[in-house]
């Protein structure tokens, strides 16, 4: 790799803290304010967390610099990257391409979810909950939005809108802009939310909950904490990659995931310190699964002092998680489509965009009656919403992650390699780090993943 196949300078971001900031703004979204929360609370709270912890540190944040590190090695997107470090027409150009159908693939049906959230934020506003404590009357207002064909779709255009007009400004116009303003404001608004959460009389019980150790921690919570831990750092599928590929070539790798890491923690625990006081103080359980913040939150805030605003406020940051993550996702699609077939930024946003947006639509008619609802539903037991969850999920970001690990492990030129990890980064040049990344690329993560694998077969 020569210098002079570094990209233009528009093609870089502008700081390190801008790069920090779109990463952490990808790694940051529904996966930790939606999702975390709700799955600590199914496996029963402090030891979850624990070992969803050691998931990060030990395997979330070597794959994290492995991404990173081929992306700003190459200065390429996800396909182009895996051929100019093997060869033009290698096998392992398809790790990249899995990884762009994936993220196609999250994008579509994440754009729903965060759909839902856009609904909710639209009633804050307006002041559209049902009145009193009545949790049927909430439940009934979640399931008619999941099953609205309209609201869904509307919704669902409006978020793509807007994450594609933020892609097609480009690196540093838009996508490092947005994420500076986006988590800065994401954090003020966790704080504040926290603040407030440590007010309430579910406080206490919450931290208890939180960080006590529990007894109903099985097999099942421990490969559930490993898939989320790579889901929320936003691994396997080349996203990080991508991004990583907008470093200058000296940029600190090490270092920058490190941060990246601890900012997606904090926000995942932060967003737990906000719902289950408000959960506990009026006597929810914070083990409601899917519907926790469209169903237990609103009910139970509306029902506290100062509701209305913390309703707004939450809705607000959910939405500021799930763009600056969405944005990542279809920034990986498009920067594909810029490198490889060299289509202008303008034209690859807009198509990709566009045609994510189209791939959203079953998952829009999911919640319904018709084919892409309940039609497979009694055809293949899911339906199309839970099918693309399910495939992306389970399947296509473990094959990524594993195939990122064994490629930088054993096919990646050792010196090229170790002179990588070490550019840079202070922390990268003490040898025992290195060794132990390499020892967790190699075997720890191709192992770990095929276990979870063999366990989503229902081998034990
Ligand atoms: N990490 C994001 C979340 O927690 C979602 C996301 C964005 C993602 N880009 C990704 C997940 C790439 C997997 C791969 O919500």
């Amino acid at each position: 790799m020569t210098e002079q196949e570094n990209r233009k300078a528009s093609n870089h971001w502008r700081s390190s803290i801008g790069f920090i900031a779109a990463a952490a703004g990808s790694a940051v979204g529904l996966g930790n304010i939606w999702k975390f929360p709700y799955i600590t609370g199914q496996n029963g709270g402090g030891t979850f967390v624990l070992f969803y912890l050691l998931c990060i540190v030990i395997l979330g944040l070597p794959i994290m610099v492995a991404e990173v590190m081929i992306g700003r090695t190459t200065q390429s997107s996800p396909v182009r990257a895996f051929q100019r470090l093997s060869a033009p027409n290698s096998g392992w150009q398809v790790v990249g391409m899995l990884g762009v159908f994936a993220g196609i693939l999250i994008l579509s049906f994440y754009s729903i979810v965060a759909g839902w959230g856009l609904h909710y934020l639209f009633l804050s506003i307006v002041g559209g909950f049902p009145q009193g404590n009545n949790p049927q009357a909430y439940t009934d207002l979640f399931d008619s939005l999941v099953q609205s064909v309209r609201l869904n779709i509307w919704w669902h255009s409006l978020f793509m809108g807007i994450t594609i007009v933020v892609v097609l400004r480009g690196i540093r116009g838009g996508i490092e802009k947005f994420a500076n303003w986006g988590m800065l404001a994401l954090l003020i608004l966790l704080g504040g939310l926290a603040v407030y959460g440590a007010t309430l009389p579910g406080f206490l019980p919450a931290v208890k909950f939180l960080f006590a150790f529990s007894d109903n921690f099985t097999w099942k919570s421990a490969l559930e904490a490993l898939g989320h831990a790579f889901f929320s750092l936003s691994l396997g599928i080349g996203v990080m990659l991508t991004y990583g590929s907008y470093l200058q070539r000296h940029d600190d790798v090490v270092g920058t995931s490190i941060a990246i890491a601890i900012a997606d923690t904090i926000v995942a625990i932060g967003a737990c310190l906000v719902l289950f006081p408000i959960a506990f103080s009026v006597g929810l359980e914070p083990s409601a699964g899917p519907g926790l913040i469209f169903i237990n939150i609103p009910l139970a805030l509306l029902q506290l002092p100062w509701g209305r605003i913390g309703l707004l406020v939450f809705f607000v940051l959910l939405l500021l998680a799930a763009l600056t993550s969405a944005v990542s996702l279809l920034e990986m699609a498009v920067s594909f489509l810029i490198d490889s077939l060299g289509w202008s930024r303008t034209l690859a946003a807009s198509t990709m965009g566009g045609f994510i947006y189209l791939l959203g639509i079953p998952s829009a008619l999911s919640g319904g009656s018709g084919f892409f609802g309940a039609g497979l539903k009694q055809l293949i037991g899911m339906s199309w919403f839970d099918a693309a969850d399910y495939l992306s999920s389970n399947w296509l970001l473990p094959l990524g992650g594993i195939g990122i690990s064994l490629f930088i492990g054993w096919r990646l030129n050792p010196q090229l390699r170790t002179l990588e990890f070490q550019d840079g980064s202070r922390l990268g040049s003490k040898s025992g780090l290195y060794s132990g990344w390499l020892l967790v690329v190699r075997w720890l993560s191709p192992i770990v993943i095929v276990l979870v694998m063999l366990y989503n077969l229902g081998f034990f």
